[in-house]
């Protein structure tokens, strides 16, 4: 798994050695620490969890990691995720999360073909025509480096499996993860200011951040504030125990496949911060201020193929979900 030690990464990580497979985690730590990792480790009991630092656009590391292990699927979370450093410095951003992916792919093939999930995003829609998006729904163009590079990798996961029968892929995408590990031993980490939602909730309810903005409650939506489809994290990573369990039992229809990983429930911005008061029973610093250039008014996902052909859905509640964020803010505060 590559950029394992991260949010998405160590989530999954717990569910798949969970669901019997061995895993290796792979990651440069350049945006995250071990913090997760070892919370994987005490979640699981697997305290020999195999653990490689290395850079996916390194080809000979990424050579000694096939060499070492025997591969059946690779995960490919590792890339930079920060959609206003990608417009700042697209080139970073082209490089790491192109580079890394076409590295990886060659040297699978090197080592005789491979199984490869790549974690793709509802970004990929932009802003779509109209919601529930379903995987057929048309991309649009993309409105930063980030998005773009999305794009551009399951363009050539697509490529890559038509041309090279020795490699399948499956892409998921992602809508608005959330939440953490209900043991809150693992769970989102950002440096510095954090730019998703939840995050800056739990930070501004443990006092770290003053006040939270909404950005925008202006929009044509039913409270004027934007709609997403908010996804718990747990259930995410379940999604990907599933799509790994097709591609390695020869179940896949097609070389490549595409699925969206979302709930289906559109939730407004309000709603949310609304949420997180009640069940968490509290009251959070919160102002309306300017829309944030770049957000889409509204989107959420259609599941229904994720559940037909994954035997897939999501299944906590935002209640727990959120309920779960807090938790693991508040486990943060206290080391
Ligand atoms: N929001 C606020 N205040 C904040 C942070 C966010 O009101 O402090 C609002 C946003 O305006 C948006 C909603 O909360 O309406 C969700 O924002 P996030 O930043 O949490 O998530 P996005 O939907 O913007 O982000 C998603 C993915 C990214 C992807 C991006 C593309 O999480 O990986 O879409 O635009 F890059």
């Amino acid at each position: 798994m590559s950029g394992g030690a991260g949010y998405i990464g160590s989530h999954v990580t717990v569910e798949l050695i969970q669901a019997g497979y061995d895993v290796v985690v792979a990651d440069n730590l350049s945006n995250c620490d071990l913090t997760c990792f070892e919370g994987v480790k005490k979640i699981t009991g697997k305290s020999d969890l195999p653990f490689v630092k290395m850079d996916f656009c390194d080809h000979a590391a990424t050579e000694g990691l096939f060499s070492s292990f025997k591969i059946d699927a690779v995960i490919h979370f590792a890339g930079f995720k920060a959609v206003g450093e990608s417009v700042s410095d697209p080139l970073k951003y082209y490089s790491n999360n192109l580079g890394s992916f076409v590295n990886l792919l060659q040297v699978a093939r090197a080592h005789g073909g491979c199984n490869v999930l790549f974690s793709s995003s509802a970004t990929v829609y932009g802003e779509p025509e109209k919601s529930p998006a379903t995987e057929s729904t048309p991309r649009q163009s993309a409105t930063s480096p980030y998005g773009n590079t999305k794009q551009i990798c399951e363009d050539i996961l697509r490529d890559s499996v038509k041309a090279y029968p020795e490699i399948k892929g499956i892409a998921l995408r992602y809508f608005n993860p959330i939440g953490a590990h209900p043991s809150a031993l693992i769970g989102e980490l950002p440096r510095g200011v954090p730019n998703n939602l939840v995050p800056f909730i739990t930070q501004t309810a443990v006092g770290k951040r003053e006040c939270l903005s909404i950005f925008g409650n202006d929009y044509p939506t039913p409270d004027g504030t934007c709609l997403r489809d908010y996804i718990d994290i747990v259930d995410l990573a379940k999604a990907h125990v599933c799509a790994v369990r097709r591609m390695l039992d020869g179940q896949m229809e097609q070389p490549y496949e595409i699925y969206n990983i979302g709930t289906g429930r559109p939730v407004s911005v309000l709603e949310l911060v609304t949420s997180f008061e009640k069940v968490n029973n509290l009251k959070l610093n919160y102002k309306f201020a300017a829309r944030r250039p770049g957000d889409v008014t509204a989107i959420w996902a259609d599941p229904a193929l994720a559940c037909e052909k994954l035997h897939w859905k999501a299944e906590r509640s935002v209640e727990e979900t959120l309920a779960s964020a807090w938790a693991w803010e508040k486990h943060l505060a206290e080391q």
